[in-house]
């Protein structure tokens, strides 16, 4: 652990990515305490990490003492004061609504020591519209991680105009100090690099499947055998949240206006069904519980 001035990181949201995410600097040294309002969601985060953990070492990819280490270095709590009041860093990685996060800004900007920077891991809404519920806002930036967090490699660090250089660096070398691979933003831009690129796929695999031309199956099929992705973008849709999908789509179709951005039907359909893919148990395809 190397990067001057960063001991303690608060996670705030403890679902799919910020378990993940609060783990990964755990691992590599930073004492973490992890956030959410809810009960359930902070138990199934302390499990997976009571399961994860043994689990690296049984596989021989972490020695037991480093295991033992990273579960002493996270700790999670339901009292958002509690976690970031000592925080040097907080990566919120709540719902993706920017009312909530603008409250919750407001609050750890009451709450936060002057110094600590708040980053943000929101897929797709920039910075720049977060950082004036705080009064830092050169103290604000996007850091996005990918899902799962604990192994993908890449982050997206944001450099938005409000941003201090020197912030938007720290964020960037505190990546890199956790093990990922950063890039660097210089410009706010929707969906950054990645999910501009996963939206123009999943567009057209969803427009593929509107017009009945084949089944989600055999659309995820194709990206798999013939462009070699690890998934199709079906079988992504569930593993990152049909809810999120929904979410980007509806948020995006109101700020546009353009008809083009709303979401499929097919992803209305689950969404109100709540088939939102692995977290619910069932998305395009089935989730039984282990
Ligand atoms: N959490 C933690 N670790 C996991 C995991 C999870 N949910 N799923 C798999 N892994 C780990 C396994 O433990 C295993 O680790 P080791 O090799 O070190 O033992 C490794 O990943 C491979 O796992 P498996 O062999 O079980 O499965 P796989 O080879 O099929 O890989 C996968 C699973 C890593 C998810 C792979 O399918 C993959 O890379 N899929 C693409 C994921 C992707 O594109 N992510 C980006 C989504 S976009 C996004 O996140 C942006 C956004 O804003 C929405």
């Amino acid at each position: 652990m190397a990067i001057a001035g960063i001991n303690n990181i608060c996670v705030v949201g403890a679902g799919n990515m910020g378990h993940q995410i609060a783990l990964c600097c755990a691992i590599a040294g930073y004492k973490v305490k992890c956030t959410d309002i809810s009960r359930e969601i902070l138990t199934k985060a302390d499990e997976f990490v009571n399961t994860y953990l043994p689990q690296r070492v049984a596989k021989g990819k972490m020695a037991e003492e480093a295991a033992q280490q990273a579960r002493a270095n996270i700790f999670f709590t339901r009292d958002l004061e509690e976690a970031a009041v000592d925080a040097d860093v907080v990566i919120e990685a709540v719902l993706e609504k920017l009312d909530l996060k603008l409250k919750l800004f407001d609050q750890l900007d009451k709450i936060c020591p002057e110094h600590t920077i708040l980053a943000t891991n929101s897929s797709f809404i920039v910075s720049s519209k977060i950082a004036p519920a705080t009064k830092r806002p050169e103290k604000v930036c996007n850091m996005h991680f990918f899902n799962p967090a604990l192994v993908m490699k890449l982050v997206e660090v944001v450099n938005g105009p409000h941003t201090a250089d020197e912030v938007a660096q720290k964020i960037f070398d505190l990546a890199k100090d956790i093990g990922k691979i950063p890039v660097m933003l210089q410009k706010e831009i929707y969906g950054f690099l990645v999910n501009r690129i996963l939206a123009a796929i999943n567009h057209e695999a969803m427009h593929i499947y509107d017009m009945g031309v084949a089944s989600y199956e055999d659309i995820d099929k194709a990206v798999v055998h013939a462009l070699g992705h690890p998934m199709g973008p079906f079988r992504l849709m569930d593993l990152t949240g049909i809810d999120l999908s929904y979410y980007i789509g509806m948020e995006r179709y109101r700020e546009t206006g353009d008809p083009t951005h709303k979401p499929s039907p097919i992803i209305v359909e689950k969404y109100v069904k709540k088939e939102w893919g692995q977290k619910t148990g069932k998305g395009f395809y089935d989730y039984p519980p282990k």
